[in-house]
């Protein structure tokens, strides 16, 4: 099986982004993580991370055709604006889990709407840098249920 972890722009920051919003921990320590927890369960998980709202486009239409079983998102700044990364989302039909590591409803009104929430199979937001291992939790679970 395999699972696709996407990161939106700014999220290669993370450690030294804005850390009283979003933690300390970077984007390499939250994939060693999770690739290691998916490896327990022999699952392949790859990463990806882009400034650039076509390269996100571009991997999730690729996800179609290599077998991706599920895609753990945070859009970042893109959650609030891109039509065209969710069209994508729907376009390959891969279930996917939202992340976001800060609460967005507590933050300014721009970022209570997400143009991906009525899709994803659920949202997990202001847990942190914890939401992606809750999340990689759920899709395992999935994945091993699914058999
Ligand atoms: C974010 C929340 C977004 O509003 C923001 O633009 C981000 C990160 C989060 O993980 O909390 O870049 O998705």
């Amino acid at each position: 099986a395999r699972i696709l972890v996407l990161h939106g722009p700014n999220l290669n920051l993370l450690g030294r982004r804005e850390p009283g919003i979003y933690g300390l921990t970077t984007l390499a320590d939250i994939h060693a993580a999770m690739e290691s927890r998916a490896k327990v369960d022999g699952v392949l998980l790859e990463s990806f991370q882009s400034n650039h709202e076509g390269e996100l486009i571009d991997r999730v239409q690729a996800a179609g055709t290599e077998g991706v079983d599920f895609i753990i998102i945070n859009p970042a700044a893109y959650t609030h604006t891109s039509v065209g990364i969710r069209d994508a989302l729907s376009g390959v039909d891969i279930p996917f889990v939202e992340v976001h590591l800060s609460n967005i409803h507590a933050r300014e009104p721009f970022r209570h709407h997400s143009y991906f929430s009525d899709k994803a199979v659920g949202v997990i937001c202001g847990l942190g840098a914890q939401g992606y291992q809750l999340a990689l939790e759920f899709a395992l679970s999935r994945l091993r249920s699914r058999g």
